[in-house]
């Protein structure tokens, strides 16, 4: 079953991303959902797509979309849907944005889709089933030191000078190989699945942008916790995802930089 909704999920994300395509052709048409928070055009097409594929294949299923279009039903299935994670990329014709669904059952993560259209690059995840990479396994790298990897990370749009990120940015930066910063955090989870990217940790994402990547690491392998080593729930403060084998030394060091520059968030 889990296979029949990974597969639709697959065909819809692909439809979104015939959407953006389409859409990245055009001259961007930009509006702001409060200071910094950029909506196109591109969004809220993608996200009907999505909402209304969903409704005729799932009719009973929720759907929680970022553009606020989705529905509440007391289903147990639910899925989480960023139409357009990337959205400033977007804007500035940085090809660096992707379509993101994933599909819970009472908050168990069944299945999750990936997909950046500008590449066609479709990552993929059913549970208990590993992650795939256009229709390859995939798993996550083996780096075993930090001072080996390289990570990524993501800041948030609003109130950016307000945020403690920098800090840790700064850490990183220093003892390890570098750290990215693409401004798409399904994509930077995507990247750990498949061994691109060793580590990735970001403060206040919403359930959206992490439900399918969350399933596509632990699926290739990984780890996913919150910064402080503890399960990592949809929508927490904060979120560490890594390759397993540097997520000690990520936490110990997210640890430190905590007590020494900032509250621990
Ligand atoms: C954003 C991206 C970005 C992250 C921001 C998110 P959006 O999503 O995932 O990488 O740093 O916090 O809001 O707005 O482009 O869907
Ligand atoms: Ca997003
Ligand atoms: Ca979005």
């Amino acid at each position: 079953m889990t296979n029949n909704y990974l597969q639709a999920a697959v065909e819809i994300a692909r439809e979104a991303g015939n959407v953006l395509r389409e859409e990245l052709q055009r001259p961007p048409d930009i509006a702001y959902k409060g200071d910094f928070d950029l909506v196109t055009q591109a969004d809220r097409r993608s996200e009907a797509v999505i909402v209304s594929r969903l409704q005729q294949y799932f009719p009973d299923h929720a759907v929680a979309a970022e553009e606020g279009t989705g529905k509440d039903t007391d289903s147990e299935f639910r899925w989480h849907v960023d139409p357009l994670d990337g959205t400033t990329n977007f804007a500035h014709g940085y090809p660096c944005f992707c379509v993101s669904m994933a599909l819970a059952q009472n908050n168990e993560l069944l299945a999750g889709v990936i997909y950046n259209p500008v590449y066609d690059e479709l990552f993929t995840a059913a549970r208990g089933e590993g992650s795939m990479f256009n229709g390859k396994q995939i798993h996550c790298s083996r780096i075993a030191a930090l001072k080996n990897s390289l990570l990524c990370t993501g800041f948030p749009n609003h109130k950016r000078h307000e945020h403690p990120n920098i800090f840790y940015y700064w850490d990183f930066t220093l003892r390890s190989h570098g750290v990215r910063r693409d401004g798409s955090a399904a994509l930077d989870l995507a990247y750990v699945a498949c061994g691109r990217f060793d580590g990735f940790w970001e403060f206040g994402l919403n359930p959206w942008d992490t439900a399918a990547g969350v399933l596509i690491v632990q699926e290739a392998g990984g780890k996913i916790t919150d910064l402080q080593g503890r399960p990592y729930v949809l929508g927490g403060k904060s979120i560490l995802a890594s390759n397993g084998l540097i997520h000690q030394e990520m936490e110990q060091l997210a640890a430190d930089i905590a007590k020494r520059d900032s509250p621990p968030i």
